[in-house]
């Protein structure tokens, strides 16, 4: 129970990783605020996380939304306490080539993984200036390297490292930490819909695309969730007291720098 009684809030905690995140959080002893979008979701990961004995509160929040953003920080202190943890991992992706990226399209791409990170550390630092606290960004394998058919989610997800970077050296002297996680290929249901957009853009069968990136990752499978929150729980707890600033890959190989 590395994070005993340490409050936390989790971004796009509905689905994926945000969810297993939120769980795992709560596994290891911090309440959780789940915020997401979508408030069935939302509903659900806190029932599953109540039902082991963990504590969590369903937040319904768009995070692009200035308002809802700080709106559920409250809601979560009121609940819970002050925050020592803030993980932004909502997120929104498209496989789409470059001439067919629509204004709408970027912006829903920049609103959702870049405004909304943005957004959280703000509420973030803002709740955590007095005490400190520990912050961890999702950016991905696309945050360090553009590929085809990827421009708006690759150019947010870098930009996402900036922000990272900034945050941790503004508030470094805070005792507030701010890191990034870069995971290759998990599977979620954010690929329910990438499966036949990446067949599309390498002319394969969907069924056909898992196994060519596992064919390709030089540990030859796709990263597991547990091994996303493993990081993510080092990232947030004092086994990681002298990181600040820095954006981990996750990636089995396949990305090195
Ligand atoms: N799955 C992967 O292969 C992978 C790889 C690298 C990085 N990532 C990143 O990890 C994060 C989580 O991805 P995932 O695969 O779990 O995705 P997912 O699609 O399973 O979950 C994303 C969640 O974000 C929520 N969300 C979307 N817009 C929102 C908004 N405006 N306000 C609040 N919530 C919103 C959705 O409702 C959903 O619950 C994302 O930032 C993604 O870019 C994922």
């Amino acid at each position: 129970m590395i994070l005993e009684n340490k409050v936390a809030v989790v971004t796009g905690a509905g689905s994926g990783i945000g969810r297993a995140t939120a769980i795992r959080l709560a596994k290891e002893g911090a309440a959780v605020a789940i915020l997401d979008i979508n408030e069935a979701h939302a509903v659900e990961t806190a029932e599953m996380i109540q039902k082991e004995g963990g504590r969590a509160l369903p937040v319904m929040t768009d995070i692009t939304k200035r308002e809802d953003v700080f709106a559920a920080a409250e809601k979560t202190v009121q609940a819970f306490g002050p925050l020592d943890i803030w993980v932004n991992c909502a997120g929104y992706s498209k496989i789409i080539p470059f001439l067919e990226h629509t204004d709408e399209l970027w912006n829903r791409t920049m609103d959702i993984n870049l405004k909304g990170c943005f957004l959280g550390c703000q509420a973030a630092v803002t709740h955590m200036n007095e005490k400190g606290g520990a912050i961890v960004n999702f950016s991905s394998e696309s945050g360090k390297k553009g590929t085809t058919w990827y421009a708006a989610y690759c150019a947010s997800k870098f930009a996402v490292l900036g922000l990272t970077q900034s945050v941790a050296a503004e508030f470094a002297s805070k005792g507030i930490r701010c890191n990034a996680v870069c995971p290759g290929v998990v599977l979620t249901p954010m690929w329910d819909q990438q499966v036949a957009d990446y067949a599309k853009k390498r002319n394969l069968k969907p069924e056909e695309v898992m196994p060519r990136f596992r064919n390709n990752i030089p540990l030859h499978r796709l990263c597991e969730l547990k091994e996303v929150t493993d990081l993510v729980v080092f990232l947030l707890s004092d086994n990681s007291s002298y990181m600040t600033g820095q954006s981990i890959n996750l990636t089995g190989g396949n990305t090195m720098y």
